[in-house]
């Protein structure tokens, strides 16, 4: 089989490593599409050690390969001209395409971000505050405005001032500041316009093009499974479709065309954000970013600095620690059934070195009751207690030795590692066909051929 799409999808809560992933299999392809979420995302990409942060570009963007961005995305212009600059600024061209169709982030959608979060109180989901939920939200209740309507002055004037108006009486109604001034936005955003046309295409016909002259595309999904807004942890999550049945709609390609799906999970979980973790390992606030790790770890809350320490744990986009836990092999297969993936990557593995012992959540226990189904439910979840299974650890080593291994392939992998890896891929049942042991693109190992 031809293999002429592929999806990289985050299996749990985002920051699984997908860029890494799509950077290298962006090799191959011809060009990289996002088609949901917007500037929430944060992928790192490392090349020859230098680091690349984006937040709204695909990150095949350092491939020089073309870049796409979908009707699904939602778009801060003020974003897309900073990384465009970034890109340009290192010698890079972005060879560019923006759906007409995707909507706009403007100021008051982020200001609107931090006012909703703080009434939802206990089921705040914690967001990035770039304005992705409110946009969302406009979108769905068709007062949005899309990147082609700031392309044309004339439609973009009257349904700006109409969703500025409302935007402005809803705050003041709750007795908030509107610290917003509605010529300024208007120029601004009218200068966006100006810029954004020559990226500007109808990208349903310009994706099935590229489709029907076998160019090689892949699909890169940003957050991750569990943080979808209908099969997710909700109201825990963001406000996009994260799996893969978000590609279609947010990229207008049938579920027909997609080739292979691949699935990337972390050795172990991280979660930025509210809701419940079940595996967490303790409550992380006392540690801090720099604290010495402790040469033999015992607690959970020691085990869970030196994983957040050694595993970079620190938001791309926020700069929040992120809270860590073991594996979890519950909410990875409900990602497994519900994406039907055809490979897994997993990442990370290095970050987990230096523990005797480590443990895979493989059953929830409930009301006495023992289950490896994923209760979907945020408040059912939450009583949920995880039953483990224990397997030996492994060393903690320098980046060298792990770029050292990644060199020599699968079998110079620690022992402990291959067994983990045996044990995941038969509770899983798909195989692990990307093994990520640090940053670089030299770091990693490819079992079977994804492309
Ligand atoms: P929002 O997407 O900014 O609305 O945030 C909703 C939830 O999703 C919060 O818990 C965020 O921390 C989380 N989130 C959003 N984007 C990402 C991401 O790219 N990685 C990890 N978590 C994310």
């Amino acid at each position: 089989m031809v293999v002429r799409s592929i999806a990289v999808i985050g299996s749990s809560w985002g920051d699984e490593g997908k860029g890494k992933v799509v950077d290298l299999l962006s090799g191959k392809a011809d060009a990289v599409v996002r088609y949901q979420g917007g500037n929430n995302a944060g992928h790192t990409v490392v090349v020859n050690n230098e680091k690349y942060k984006f937040h709204l570009l695909p990150s095949g963007a350092i491939q020089n390969k073309e870049i796409i961005i979908g009707n699904g995305v939602v778009i801060d212009p003020e974003v897309l001209f900073r990384e465009i600059e970034i890109l340009e600024s290192k010698g890079f061209t972005p060879n560019l395409v923006i759906s007409s169709t995707a909507h706009v982030i403007f100021p008051f959608h982020r200001y609107l971000d931090g006012l909703e979060e703080a009434t939802k109180k206990e089921y705040a989901a914690g967001t990035t505050k770039r304005g992705i939920g409110p946009t969302y939200s406009d979108k769905a209740a068709r007062y949005g405005l899309r990147i082609y309507d700031l392309t044309e002055p004339d439609i973009f004037k009257p349904k700006f001032q109409r969703l500025f108006n409302l935007k402005k009486k809803v705050v003041q109604a709750i007795g908030a500041d509107w610290p917003f001034n509605v010529e300024e936005i208007e120029n601004q955003y009218l200068e966006y316009g100006r810029k954004l046309k020559k990226y500007m295409k109808d990208t349903t016909y310009y994706i099935n093009k590229l489709l029907e002259q076998n160019k090689k595309i892949i699909f890169e999904g940003a957050q991750g499974t569990l943080l979808g807004i209908d099969h997710g942890m909700y109201p825990f999550g963001t406000s996009s479709i994260t799996w893969a049945g978000g590609i279609s709609a947010g990229a207008g390609v049938s579920p027909k065309k997609i080739d292979k799906i691949i699935g990337i999970i972390k050795a172990y979980t991280s979660r930025v954000g509210e809701g419940p973790v079940p595996t967490e390992l303790g409550i992380l606030s006392d540690s801090k970013k720099g604290d010495p790790i402790k040469e033999n770890c015992v607690t959970d809350a020691d085990i869970g600095h030196r994983i957040r320490e050694q595993g970079h744990e620190y938001g791309t986009t926020t700069g929040r620690p992120r809270r860590v836990g073991w594996i979890d092999l519950v909410s990875l297969k409900y990602a497994c059934i519900l994406n039907a993936y055809d490979h897994l990557c997993i990442t990370l593995l290095d970050a987990m070195g230096g523990l005797k012992e480590v443990k895979l959540c493989v059953k929830y226990k409930l009301d006495g009751e023992v289950s490896d189904q994923w209760p979907i439910q945020s408040e059912i979840i939450e009583r949920c207690e995880p039953v483990y299974i224990k397997m030996p650890g492994w060393e903690a080593l320098p980046a060298e030795k792990w770029t050292d291994i990644a060199a020599k392939g699968y079998n110079a992998l620690p022992e402990a590692i291959r067994n983990y890896i045996s044990k995941i891929e038969e509770i899983l049942g798909i195989p692990l066909s990307i093994i990520s042991i640090g940053p670089n693109r030299s770091d990693t190992i490819i079992r079977h051929n994804i492309w």
